[in-house]
């Protein structure tokens, strides 16, 4: 069945002159099929450059929408268009105006995990792997960094010389990692090293060898010497790390973090978009001209 699915799937690919790219939280069984995979920066930049027909994204709604802001002449399709980020909208209404108002010098710097209504209002787009780099190039003094609070809070670390405002989002994946059940593994693998996603609390973020993007932890993984690692983010990571190195062992907290809506996308729902074309990701023409700008933006800052 499910070797019969996958090979409708290729076969649909190439007549469509379709890509499916999809997010490394994602079920192993979509990035098995999966043209690319990938953190939320390399994927935005496989969308734009595209010169596919169709591109089907296996990930979540902001994922989606920046595709089909990124190349919007494309068809963009989702496996399960409901599939959400929790954080995308944690902006409080009139929070970036009020901002705006405060501080003359103000560059708002936006979370790829948004909405496109929230994009519009921003200056640059970032991700969890280019967001210091950026914050540190702008000319602004004055940043207010939406929605992610943990996000945000690491990058002001980072560049201790702007002055961060922070907003009160987060990941509510991510918060739930408890400090209790990282060093309870640490206690029974002391040789192994903390790996963590910059959406952790910062409780996390302390007792951790190294930060960074989905990709950054896997790539830190693979390029190390170390033979355990313990992963602080969610468990769709697992796919890729244990793909990469069957000789090294990686362990989760014993809530191990999921994220409900990444694993919406399934190769049932793949095929059957692939089959009728339906979830169509869709965003008025306003709206892609507005968003485009600080997704071209994060783009240009980050090369
Ligand atoms: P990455 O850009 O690191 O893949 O993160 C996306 C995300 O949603 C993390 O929760
Ligand atoms: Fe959004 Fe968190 Fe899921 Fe990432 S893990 S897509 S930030 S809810």
């Amino acid at each position: 069945m499910k070797g019969q699915m996958e090979k409708k799937i290729r076969e649909l690919k190439q007549q469509k002159n379709a890509i499916i790219l999809a997010h490394y939280y994602t079920p192993a069984e979509i990035q098995e099929v999966a043209d690319y995979i990938g953190d939320s920066f390399y994927l935005a930049k496989v969308a734009k450059q595209s010169d596919a027909d169709m591109i089907v994204f296996c990930g979540v709604s902001f994922m989606g929408e920046s595709a089909k802001i990124l190349n919007s002449n494309k068809k963009v399709l989702m496996p399960d268009i409901t599939a959400d980020c929790a954080m995308a909208r944690m902006v409080k209404e009139g929070k970036i105006e009020e901002m705006r108002a405060k501080y003359e010098d103000l560059a708002v710097v936006c979370y790829i995990n948004s909405t496109a209504e929230l994009k519009c209002k921003s200056d640059v787009c970032v991700t969890s792997s280019n967001a210091v780099k950026i914050v540190k190039n702008l000319p602004n003094k004055n940043i207010f960094f939406i929605p992610d609070k943990n996000l945000g809070r690491f990058v002001a670390e980072q560049v201790p010389e702007k002055n961060i405002i922070l907003n009160d989002g987060y990941c509510p994946i991510h918060v739930k990692i408890l400090t209790e059940e990282v060093l309870e593994k640490k206690g029974l693998y002391p040789n192994a090293k903390v790996l963590s996603h910059p959406e952790c609390e910062q409780r996390i973020l302390d007792i951790s060898d190294y930060i960074g993007s989905t990709a950054e932890i896997i790539d830190y993984a693979k390029n190390s010497d170390c033979k355990e690692f313990i992963i602080c983010t969610e468990d769709g990571v697992r796919y890729q790390l244990e793909k990469d190195n069957p000789n090294k062992n990686f362990y989760f907290t014993r809530t191990s973090p999921c994220c409900q809506d990444m694993k919406l996308n399934t190769l049932e729902k793949l095929l059957r978009v692939l089959e009728t074309e339906e979830n169509q990701v869709e965003l008025d023409q306003e709206i892609i001209k507005k968003a485009l700008l600080p997704l071209d933006k994060m783009l240009e800052l980050a090369k």
